[in-house]
């Protein structure tokens, strides 16, 4: 089988630990393992390889938004993971949102704005954040506390379009799906906000899972994750985002994303979910793998 890592995305260095720990782990489980590191040879790359199946462990554009797995469904190598439609419009945070809405699941408002215009004033009631609407991991994401800070000047790797969501206080939650099945739910625990260094640095963050919250919020959240996986059309395993108020109960729940290839590094929630259902990471990996088509 071929692993598939690394890529062109911002979110290259965690694609390469998490493709790592998948081919080691699935080594370990008898697998014959080839990994590519996706670049612009790679449709050369997977015909010489030829492989069995691809277990997808790309992140961000390209790799985790249908690009990958429509060349892959050309090929006709099974692959892990969702499809091509669910993971576009999982990766577009706009469209996803729109989806959302109409299932009945709880979203923050949001806009679509140029860039030029995000930095000109506020676009929105501060406090807001500020992010591309297709990247993952948290890059380039800026937080609007309030009106006086002006508003963010924007790195210039940000697309000339952005996504301003009204912010959503309190805590950081997440439920990893796989298949029909939410497999807990972890509360992130940080100093301050969620961001690149906090998700991927040893100790960045703390993770209390199951989480010490109501059990109205653990079964929302269950039912969410799974309504969410669904209602994209995801396959195999998806990991959806919340943040929780906890000052007004089932009202302060919000859905912030899902990710079609959540995260398998050292420090990733996904994992660490499983494990807690007794699953360990060479049976998650080999759960996808058997679940992979095309
Ligand atoms: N985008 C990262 C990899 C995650 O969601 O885990
Ligand atoms: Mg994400």
């Amino acid at each position: 089988m071929a692993v598939l890592l690394g890529g062109l995305s911002a979110e290259r260095e965690v694609s390469l630990s998490s493709g790592r720990e998948c081919a080691a782990a699935l080594r370990d489980e008898g697998f014959d393992v080839v990994e590519i590191d996706a670049g612009a040879d790679l449709c050369g790359m997977l015909q010489a390889a030829a492989p069995d199946v691809v277990f997808n462990a790309l992140h961000g554009r390209w790799g985790e938004d249908g690009c990958v797995q429509g060349l892959l469904e050309w090929l006709r190598i099974p692959y892990t993971h969702s499809g091509v439609l669910a993971s576009a419009l999982a990766m577009d945070k706009t469209r996803s949102k729109e989806i959302f809405v109409r299932a009945g699941l709880p979203v923050k408002d949001s806009v679509l704005a140029a860039k030029t215009e995000v930095e000109a004033g506020h676009v929105m009631q501060p406090p807001y954040v500020v992010k591309p609407y297709n990247e993952g991991s948290s890059v380039g994401v800026y937080l609007v506390h309030e009106a006086a800070n002006g508003p963010p000047k924007l790195v210039e790797t940000m697309p000339e379009t952005v996504m301003v969501e009204a912010f959503a206080p309190g805590r950081e939650l997440t439920t990893t799906v796989m298949g029909d099945r939410a497999l807990g739910v972890t509360d992130i625990i940080t100093d301050g906000w969620y961001d690149y260094d906090a998700k991927y640095a040893a100790g960045g963050s703390r993770h209390e899972v199951p989480a010490n919250i109501p059990q109205e919020i653990t079964d929302a959240c269950l039912d969410y994750a799974v309504r969410a996986h669904d209602v994209l059309g995801c396959r195999g395993v998806s990991r959806t985002d919340f943040r929780w108020d906890d000052t007004r109960g089932l009202d302060g729940l919000f859905l912030l994303e899902t990710n079609t290839q959540p995260g398998m590094t050292p420090t990733s929630l996904a994992p660490e979910q499983a494990a807690l259902n007794g699953i360990s990471f060479g049976a998650f990996v080999r759960w996808m793998v058997e679940d992979a088509s095309c």
